[in-house]
C-alpha cells in the first residue's frame, strides 16, 4: 500500500510551540514520562484520583476487579452521566455558558447554554417515563445530526436508559437487524435528514425496519425535514407534541445509577456477518472520556470544539458529547456533508464560530485537499490553536497539509488512535509534549500499556509489524457484547490473553506507535467500519449471487475501498449493468458506505483443499500486486491468474 509505506519512511519531526507547552496541562515529555510511569505501577491509584474530579452520589468500594475475564470499575459507587455532565457544570458557575452551538445545514445555527439543555434533557427524560421508559430499557436512536440526537441520549442517561444510536446512513435492513438484537422498547427518529440539499426519508426506513421488530412499542418522530411521513396511532408521536404538553416539567431527578450500570450500546462491524453491540458501562465510561478529552484536546475555559464526526459513531459519544460536555466545553456540532454546498464548509465553521479546536478524520481531510489551498486560505482560520484527526492512518502528504494550510504551522496535531470497543482515545501526542511524526499515533495515553506481539505471542522487535494489543484494563473499555459474553471473549482474548485490537502497527527505536491498519476482515472505508462478511452476505443475498467474497484496495480519498469478487448462479449473465445493481443491492441492504467501488465477476475462488477462501491471495488481486505467497495449497491453483488476468483496473 503505497501510503502505508510513505508513512513508514516518513522521519520529520515536529515540536509544539514554547507558548502551547507553557499553557498546556501536560507541558513536556519529561512530565509525560513521570506521570505515564505512575499511572502503569499504579493504574488503581491513578484513576481513583481522577474519578474523584466527577460528582458520585456515593463512593466506590472497590477501584477494578476481574470478574473471569469481565472487567468492573468502581463497583459500590453511584453516580450519574448526565448530571456529571450538565448539573455539575451548572453548578460550578457555567448555566449561562454555551454547551452546544448547532450548525444545520439548512437554517440558522442554533445555540444551547448548559442551562437551556438541562432543561430540554429534563424534559424529553420526562417524556420518556411518560411513554413508560424505565431504568435499564433499551432506546433506540436512528436520527441525523440535530440537537435532538444530544438530548435524547442525555435524557436516557438521566433515567437510567440505554440508548443505542444507529448512524442516520444505516439502511432499514441495518437497523432492523441493531434494533431486534438490542431488543430496544423505544425508537427515536425523524421526518427526514438532510444531505447535500436532498432530503434522505428516516421515518420510511425506520417503518420498513419496525414491520419486524416486535420490541418496539413506542416511535418519537422529530419534526426536522417538514417531509410527509405516515403516522401509526398510538405507535408513534411527535416529539414538539410529547414535550409541548403542560404536565411536562423541565425539572427531572437524576437517576442513581451503579458505576457497572449500562450506559449504551453502540454497533460496530466485526469479522462475521453480524454486528457487535458493544457495551460501555456507566463510571469507568465517563471518565475515561472526561479525563482523555481534558489531556489530549488540552482544553481550556475560552475554547469552541469544532468535532466533525457524526454522533451515529464512537467518536461522537465520546467527543462530542460525554467528554466535552463533562468538561464544561462548548462543542460546534454541524449537520450535512465536508463538500455541501461547497469544500468550504468546515472552514465557513471554524470562522464563523471561531473555532479553537477542530478535530476530523484522515478521508476528510485529503477529500478537502484536493480543492486545493484557497478554500482555506480564504477563510480566516487564526483562532485555530489545536488540529486532531481519527479514524484511520493519515499519511503524512495528508498531515503536511493539514499542519501547514489549515493550521499554518501553528497547530500541533494529535493522531489519535482508539476504537467503539475502547470508549476513548488510547494511543496519541499530548500536545503541549509529545514531538509529534506525521503519520505516527506516538504514545500510549496514561494507564495504558500497548504493544505489538508476533504470530506466536513474544514482542516484536522495534519497526517490525505485528498484533496490536493492549496488555491492561483502563476505565474506558468495552465490558461485553451485548448477549453474547462468549463473542467478547473469544475476539477480543482468545487469541493472546491480553485485548486484541484487531489492527497491526509497528512501534519504532522512540517508543512511537505506527499504526498500519486493520489486521482482520475489517476494512476501513473512509473511516467508516464495514465488515467484509457484511458485504458479503448482502451480495449472496442477492437472487443472481452464488458466492462472494470482498477484500480492500487503497483508494486516494477513502484510504481504503471494497472490491468485490462474485460468483453467478449458473442462469445470470456478466453485464455492467448486474455490476451496478449489485451496488445498489448492497447500499441498500447495508448503507451506502459500504457500496462496492469495484466488482469483478469471476468463475471461482481460491480455495484451500478444506474449502477456505484464501482472502491474502485475493487482497493482492485487488491491490493489484503479485505478491499472493504460496498458491500450491489451493484445490485450483490455476484460477488465480485468471482472477489477476481479469482485474478490475
Ligand atoms: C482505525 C474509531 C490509524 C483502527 C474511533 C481502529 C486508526 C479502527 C486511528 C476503529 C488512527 C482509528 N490511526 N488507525 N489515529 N483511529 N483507527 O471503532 O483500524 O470506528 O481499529 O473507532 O479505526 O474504528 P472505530
Amino acid at each position: 500500500m503505497a501510503y502505508i509505506d510513505s508513512i513508514l519512511k516518513e522521519s520529520r519531526v515536529f515540536y509544539p510551540s514554547h507558548e502551547f507547552s507553557r499553557n498546556a496541562h501536560i507541558k513536556s515529555m519529561a512530565e509525560y514520562s513521570k506521570i505515564y510511569k505512575k499511572s502503569i505501577e499504579k493504574p488503581e491509584a491513578f484513576w481513583a484520583e481522577k474519578a474523584e474530579q466527577l460528582e458520585w452520589f456515593r463512593k466506590w468500594d472497590i477501584v477494578l476487579r476481574n470478574d473471569m475475564g469481565f472487567f468492573k470499575w468502581f463497583e459500590g459507587g453511584y453516580l450519574n452521566a448526565c448530571y456529571n455532565c450538565l448539573d455539575r457544570i451548572i453548578k460550578s458557575g457555567k448555566r449561562d455558558k454555551i454547551a452546544f452551538i448547532w450548525e444545520p445545514e439548512t437554517g440558522e445555527s442554533e445555540k444551547y447554554t448548559y442551562g437551556q439543555l438541562l432543561k430540554e434533557v429534563c424534559k424529553f427524560a420526562n417524556a420518556l417515563k411518560k411513554s413508560g421508559i424505565k431504568k435499564g430499557d433499551v432506546v433506540e436512536m436512528y436520527l441525523p445530526m440535530i440537537p435532538e440526537l444530544p438530548i435524547s441520549m442525555l435524557a436516557c442517561a438521566r433515567i437510567g436508559s440505554i440508548h443505542s444510536v444507529v448512524f442516520a446512513g444505516f439502511s432499514s435492513d441495518a437497523l432492523k437487524d441493531r434494533v431486534q438484537d438490542s431488543k430496544a422498547e423505544l425508537l427515536i427518529t425523524a421526518d427526514g435528514s438532510f444531505r447535500n440539499g436532498k432530503i434522505i426519508p428516516l421515518k420510511d426506513n425506520a417503518d420498513a425496519a419496525l414491520k419486524d421488530c416486535p420490541t418496539i412499542r413506542k416511535v418519537i418522530v422529530v419534526k426536522r425535514a417538514n417531509n410527509k411521513v405516515e403516522m401509526t396511532n398510538e405507535r408513534d408521536y411527535w416529539w414538539h407534541e410529547l414535550i409541548g404538553s403542560k404536565d411536562v416539567s423541565d425539572v427531572c431527578e437524576p437517576e442513581s445509577m451503579h458505576s457497572e450500570d449500562s450506559l449504551f450500546i453502540l454497533y460496530t462491524s466485526g469479522t462475521t456477518g453480524k454486528s457487535k453491540g458493544i457495551l460501555h458501562t456507566q463510571a469507568g465510561y465517563l471518565l475515561f472520556a472526561y479525563q482523555t478529552f481534558k489531556w489530549i484536546f488540552d482544553v481550556k475555559e475560552n475554547d469552541i470544539y469544532f468535532c466533525t464526526a457524526d454522533i451515529g459513531w464512537i467518536t461522537g459519544h465520546s467527543y462530542i458529547v460525554y467528554g466535552p460536555l463533562s468538561n464544561g466545553a462548548t462543542v460546534v456540532m454541524y449537520e450535512g456533508s465536508p463538500t455541501f454546498p461547497k469544500p468550504d464548509r468546515f472552514w465557513r465553521i471554524i470562522e464563523k464560530h471561531k473555532a479553537t479546536i477542530f478535530y476530523t478524520a484522515p478521508t476528510a481531510i485529503r477529500a478537502l485537499a484536493k480543492e486545493g489551498d484557497d478554500l482555506p486560505n480564504n477563510c480566516n482560520l487564526n483562532s485555530l490553536r489545536l488540529l486532531g484527526t481519527v479514524g484511520e492512518p493519515i499519511n503524512p502528504e495528508a498531515w503536511m497539509w493539514y499542519y501547514n494550510v489549515v493550521g499554518k504551522k501553528r497547530c500541533p496535531i494529535v493522531d489519535t488512535w482508539w476504537q467503539t470497543e475502547t470508549g476513548g482515545i488510547l494511543i496519541t501526542p499530548l500536545p503541549g509534549a509529545t514531538p509529534l511524526k506525521p503519520g505516527s499515533a506516538a504514545k500510549p495515553f496514561f494507564g495504558i500499556v500497548a504493544d505489538v506481539l508476533r504470530e506466536d505471542g513474544s514482542k516484536a522487535n522495534a519497526n517490525e509489524g505485528g498484533y496490536l494489543v493492549i496488555k491492561n484494563p483502563w476505565p474506558g473499555m468495552l465490558r461485553t457484547i451485548w448477549n453474547d459474553p462468549q463473542r467478547y471473549r473469544h475476539t477480543y482474548f482468545e487469541k493472546f490473553g491480553v485485548y486484541l485490537t484487531g489492527d497491526s502497527a509497528k512501534i519504532d527505536e522512540d517508543g512511537y506507535f505506527w499504526i498500519m491498519g486493520r489486521i482482520d476482515d475489517v476494512i476501513k472505508v473512509a473511516g467508516h467500519r464495514i465488515g467484509s462478511a457484511e458485504v458479503e452476505s448482502s451480495l449472496v443475498s442477492h437472487e443472481a449471487v452464488a458466492e462472494a467474497a470482498v477484500a480492500s484496495f487503497p483508494h486516494e480519498i477513502k484510504g481504503q475501498a471494497i472490491y468485490a469478487f462474485v460468483v453467478l448462479k449458473k442462469n445470470f449473465k456478466k453485464s455492467e449493468e448486474l455490476k451496478e445493481k449489485l451496488k445498489q443491492h448492497v447500499a441498500q441492504h447495508v448503507g451506502p458506505i459500504a457500496k462496492p467501488d469495484k466488482i469483478q465477476f469471476a468463475d471461482d475462488l481460491p480455495k484451500t483443499r478444506s474449502g477456505k477462501i484464501m482472502r491474502r491471495i485475493l487482497k493482492a488481486i485487488a491491490e493489484g500486486s503479485k505478491g499472493y505467497g504460496n498458491i500450491m495449497t489451493l484445490a485450483e491453483p490455476s484460477i488465480v491468474e485468471a482472477l489477476a488476468k481479469n482485474r478490475v483496473a
